[in-house]
């Protein structure tokens, strides 16, 4: 009896394996391949930029040449990450990449080597690539931030109808390729995932009541200006919209603003009032990275052109922290400490008044605005110079001039 049960066992236990192990391949058969199709490699999904390039020439110049193409390569953005993953929640962490690296979506397993990649400071994969874009098939706007939704496959998604056939891919016009929706996906929202960030304002404004955008005029019609080339190389000349992306930097700056001011000069006091009206439909600056700012810088010139008098302004937002105390990183903020963003289409007057400049015959004003460099508490600003292959001369710590405007005024005796 003893001896049979153990046989009984012995039998029973190979009969299970069997089965067990006959039922598992016939689950592997059935169920892998289509576990491997919805997971392809990271590399395959997303492919490099470079791999556009082959056909897209143009379109990958202007691209390489974008800040769009160095969203997870600069200093300031090492330097925040790592003050973010500092303090963030293990389910948080992968937040800054939603919007810098929006793949990770697909992939949030490989989180850590999307921080690797970006410790690095010469990552092999693309932030906003190619594919990170025209991969996009949908926006998921209830969350916050606003998730992108990828189609995985064959087809790339743009902005022409029928578009010609080509050996590498499928084509499909989506409206959402020349919707402001599409951009404001990722240009609009506070970096925090908490839903308490929610009732924190977004960074672009009222856009949508702006007159620009009434008018039928997409981020895409400032942002990605229309020209007339080849689409794809040897294909035939039809519009192809500009991947330079302007912005702080680029040819869209110069229709900024309108600058004007008059001044007034009354015995020993003068006055100048200065006119700054927005043509942007969205605030201006833009308050993400937390420190953005523009300057309205008046200097006044009397004797020798030696600067007799110098006052600056800030348009900015700045944010309180858990504390209550400033901060530049937008991922603290608990509120809004002070907001002097110019408003979409917003017409500011700033009145300066300083003494007039004694012994000149004239004096000159000129008036500047400029987005101004990173500033911040000095061992960022430290971290940040350390970092930064170029030191000093990053483009961080570089002001770029937005407007100008100088007149030589008089002075009677
Ligand atoms: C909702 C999308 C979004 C999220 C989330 C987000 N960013 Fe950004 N980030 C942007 C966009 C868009 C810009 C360009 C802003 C502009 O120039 O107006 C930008 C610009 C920056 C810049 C300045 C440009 C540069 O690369 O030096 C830094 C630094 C930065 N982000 C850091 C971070 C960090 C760190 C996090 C996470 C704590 C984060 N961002 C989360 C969208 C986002
Ligand atoms: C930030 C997102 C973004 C990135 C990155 C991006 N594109 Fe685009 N691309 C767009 C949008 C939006 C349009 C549609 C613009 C329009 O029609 O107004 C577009 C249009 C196109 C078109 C069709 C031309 C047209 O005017 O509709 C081609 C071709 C193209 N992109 C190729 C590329 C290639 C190649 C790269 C990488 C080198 C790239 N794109 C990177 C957003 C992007
Ligand atoms: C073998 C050459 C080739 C390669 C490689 C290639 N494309 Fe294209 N692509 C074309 C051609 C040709 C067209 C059609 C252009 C036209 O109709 O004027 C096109 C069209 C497009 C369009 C417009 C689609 C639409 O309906 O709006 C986009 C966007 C685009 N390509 C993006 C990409 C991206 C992103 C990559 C890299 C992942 C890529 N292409 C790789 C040849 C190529
Ligand atoms: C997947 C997220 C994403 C989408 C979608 C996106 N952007 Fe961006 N964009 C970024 C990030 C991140 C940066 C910051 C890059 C950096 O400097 O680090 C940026 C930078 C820019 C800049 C340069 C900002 C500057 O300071 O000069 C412009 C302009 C811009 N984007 C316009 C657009 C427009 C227009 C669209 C829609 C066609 C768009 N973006 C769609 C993420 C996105
Ligand atoms: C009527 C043209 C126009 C339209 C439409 C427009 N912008 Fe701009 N935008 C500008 C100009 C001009 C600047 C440059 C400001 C400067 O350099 O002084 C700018 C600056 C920017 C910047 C970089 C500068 C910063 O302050 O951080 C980003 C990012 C941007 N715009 C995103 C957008 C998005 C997203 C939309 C759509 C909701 C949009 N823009 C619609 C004209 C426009």
């Amino acid at each position: 009896m003893h001896k049979g049960m153990i046989t009984k066992t012995r039998f029973l236990f190979p009969t299970f394996a069997v089965v067990g192990c006959m039922l598992a391949v016939t689950m592997l058969v059935v169920y892998l391949p289509a576990a491997i199709a919805a997971k392809k490699p990271m590399e395959k999904a997303f492919p490099s930029s470079e791999k556009c390039k082959r056909c897209h020439l143009r379109v990958f110049e202007e691209y390489e040449a974008s800040a769009q193409s160095r969203s997870i390569v600069t200093a300031p953005f090492r330097m925040t990450l790592e003050r973010y993953l500092a303090k963030a929640d293990k389910k948080d962490q992968a937040m800054c990449f939603q919007c810098h690296a929006p793949h990770i979506a697909e992939y949030p397993e490989l989180l850590p080597r999307f921080i690797k990649e970006v410790q690095s400071k010469d990552p092999h994969m693309d932030g906003v690539g190619c594919p990170q874009c025209h991969l996009i098939h949908d926006v998921d706007a209830k969350m916050h931030p606003p998730v992108p939704t990828f189609q995985l496959g064959k087809t790339i998604f743009g902005g022409y109808d029928k578009a010609a056939e080509n050996l590498a891919h499928q084509s499909e016009k989506l409206e959402l390729f020349r919707d402001s929706q599409f951009c404001v996906t990722c240009h609009d929202s506070l970096p925090q995932t908490s839903q308490a960030a929610k009732d924190l304002p977004g960074w672009l404004g009222d856009w949508k009541t702006s007159e620009t955008e009434k008018n039928g005029q997409p981020c895409q019609s400032c942002h990605m200006p229309e020209a007339v080339a080849e689409s794809a190389n040897g294909e035939k000349i039809r519009k192809v919209a500009n991947h330079s992306f302007p912005g702080r930097f680029g040819k869209v700056r110069a229709e900024a603003v309108e600058l004007d001011f008059s001044t007034s000069v009354k015995g020993k006091t003068s006055q100048v009032d200065v006119t700054i009206k927005s043509l942007v439909p969205h605030n201006l600056p833009l308050p993400h990275p937390g420190w953005s700012r523009v300057v309205v810088d008046l200097a006044i010139k009397g004797k020798n052109l030696k600067t007799v008098y110098s006052e600056q302004r800030f348009y900015q937002r700045v944010f309180g922290g858990v504390d209550g105390k400033e901060t530049v990183l937008d991922f603290e903020a608990k509120k809004v400490l002070q907001d002097t963003l110019l408003k979409p289409e917003e017409t500011r007057i700033e009145k300066f008044t300083f003494p007039t400049p004694k012994d000149a015959p004239s004096m000159d004003v000129v008036v500047t605005l400029t987005y101004a460099p990173v500033h911040g508490p000095k061992d960022f600003l430290k971290a940040i110079e350390q970092d930064a292959p170029l030191g000093q001369k990053d483009r961080a710590f570089q002001t770029v001039q937005i407007a100008q405007k100088k007149t030589n005024v008089l002075l009677k005796k």
